[in-house]
């Protein structure tokens, strides 16, 4: 089953409550929550209070965590009601403690990778977390252009986790829209992270169902 991740982002940041309803009726199953220092990506976005304010709607957050030294952080993402805590391969020392320690925080643990960093640099990780993020454009702003060779390493990774027997969901961040989401499912992915093409939808809820619905084309 398709899952989507609204990444709020995008959204109208004077009126985050009403977009975040909105997300809601549309059917988005993930608030999607880019933390950026402005170290590991050339942005600064939100932090904790943002975190905080949308993880009172209810909703489940997917919180993608675009910093250096994560682990710093993850204990309080964690209390703040995140079901998935993402960080950086990239960005992180010591993969397998971190992941291991948010399981044990009791959230889905994911790692990501940016577009030129190989899939097979999780081949030794593959137990140890529940989500895969593969960025589709280099992390930092949202509205940027598909990298298409990130798109080819979906299905690399898929073919990795099948071949050892684990069941992490793969999940694609970047430019995901209406003309790029078929071959992004079609490679494997089931959990779409969409910000600039969703929010801009004129009808948000008729846009996650065509992306939901493109599971039966893959
Ligand atoms: C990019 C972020 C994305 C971003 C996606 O660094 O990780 O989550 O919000 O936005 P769109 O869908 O506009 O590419
Ligand atoms: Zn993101």
């Amino acid at each position: 089953m398709i899952k989507i991740a609204a990444s709020i982002l995008a959204a109208d940041f004077l009126n985050l409550g009403a977009d975040v309803e909105r997300m809601r009726q549309a059917g988005a199953d993930y608030l999607h929550c880019d933390v950026m220092d402005g170290r590991f990506v050339p942005n600064i976005s939100f932090g904790q209070p943002i975190v905080k304010a949308v993880a009172a709607t209810g909703m489940p957050l997917d919180v993608h965590l675009m910093i250096e030294d994560p682990d710093k952080y993850i204990d309080e993402f964690a209390r703040l009601g995140a079901r998935i805590i993402t960080v950086h391969q990239e960005a992180t020392k010591h993969l397998n403690r971190t992941l291991h320690h948010i399981r044990e925080l009791g959230c889905l643990a994911g790692v990501s990778i940016c577009p030129a960093t190989p899939p097979e640099t999780l081949g030794w990780s593959l137990g140890d977390f529940d989500v895969a993020l593969i960025m589709s454009v280099n992390p930092g702003f949202g509205g940027q252009k598909i990298v298409p060779s990130a798109v080819k390493k979906i299905a690399v990774l898929r073919d990795m986790l099948e071949k050892a027997g684990v069941a992490a969901e793969i999940e694609v961040d970047g430019n995901v829209a209406l003309d790029t989401a078929q071959e992004i499912v079609n490679n494997g992915a089931r959990l779409l992270v969409t910000g600039s093409a969703l929010f801009k939808a004129p009808d948000a809820g008729a846009f996650i169902r065509t992306l939901k619905g493109m599971e039966a084309g893959a």
